[in-house]
């Protein structure tokens, strides 16, 4: 029986382990034999993206190449959907209902967690969420297995801090830290914390909410920071700079964390905004090993979906 990955919650602690340890095989074997087994051979990822993308796009492409199958980029000019605001060429669920007769997967980034949603509902193959307005499930287990393979495992006492915007990362890397049982903070400004409806989804309930960055900070062993305007909201770009201001992950606020204090951010990273690139460049960042981890994960996701 085939699932989606629509949100993180879709997945259980068990299915994200299974996810990691699949990673590390696809990781070990690749780097020793020059090679992957062939779990995609002859299949192909439908790739619907609304939005543009370096990371998700590269990472999945060349995922489908050493599997042994193929991927096909399309964008809103290719196939504009009808959304509920946009007049499109088609309908989402006519655009689901045609790929599914064509490849195996769809991986879509859209504006809006609807257009997910109704891809879902209306395909035979699954259908895995590449970013949306609410989630980003793909980023939260590259992140999740980066800090599994700096740590050699989730310490009970390790603590994640998110600062800035509660965004579509910060939503999906809470509720992943809640299914793992990862102690997880976030400082944002007022009016922009997680939604109400995100935190529904959360189990465990092993999140901490704050305003101040320092008291998120404290004891952390890592530093989590996003753009302050996600891709949809550029008409709010000059406000959001000045709200956030004092969200900045820079050396100051490092000093607050634990010593050895791991900085992540899913990029692209926006800098002398949310970070400095004193902190982004230094021995503390993580976010190339993190984008690294979005290939082994790529390739993870298409032999878990898809077998
Ligand atoms: N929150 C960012 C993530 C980019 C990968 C955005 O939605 O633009």
């Amino acid at each position: 029986m085939f699932k989606h990955l629509t949100k993180i919650t879709d997945l259980s602690k068990d299915e994200i382990l299974q996810i990691f340890k699949d990673a590390k095989d696809l990781d070990y074997q690749y780097s020793n034999t020059g090679q992957n087994t062939s779990y995609f051979k002859n299949k192909s990822i439908a790739m619907v993206f609304e939005k543009p993308s370096l990371r998700t796009r590269v990472s999945f492409e060349v995922a489908a190449t050493h599997l042994g199958g193929s991927a096909i980029y399309l964008t809103s000019s290719d196939i504009l959907a009808s959304g509920s605001n946009i007049k499109g060429r088609e309908s989402i669920p006519d655009i689901a209902k045609n790929l599914e007769n064509f490849t195996d997967i769809i991986l879509a980034r859209a504006f809006s967690h609807e257009t997910i949603i109704s891809l879902a509902e209306n395909s035979h193959i699954p259908v895995i969420n590449a970013l949306c307005d609410l989630h980003h499930p793909t980023q939260t287990l590259a992140d999740l297995y980066t800090i599994f393979d700096i740590f050699g495992g989730f310490p009970p006492d390790l603590k994640i801090a998110f600062v800035g915007d509660g965004c579509n990362t910060a939503n999906s890397l809470m509720l992943g830290c809640d299914i793992l049982n990862i102690n997880f903070a976030i400082a944002t400004p007022k009016g922009y914390e997680i939604p109400e409806k995100i935190f529904k989804l959360a189990k465990n309930n092993s999140c901490t909410v704050a305003h101040n960055p320092k008291d998120a900070v404290k004891n952390a062993d890592i530093i989590y920071t996003d753009t302050w305007v996600s891709m949809g909201l550029e008409n709010e770009f000059q406000q959001r700079l000045e709200i956030f201001k004092p969200y900045q992950v820079n050396k100051k606020l490092l000093s607050y964390a634990k010593p050895d204090v791991k900085i992540m951010h899913c990029m692209p990273a926006h800098r002398g905004e949310e970070i400095t690139s004193e902190v982004i460049d230094s021995s503390a960042s993580v976010v190339f090993k993190q984008s690294s981890a979005k290939l082994l994960i790529a390739k993870a996701i298409l032999k878990f979906f898809t077998n």
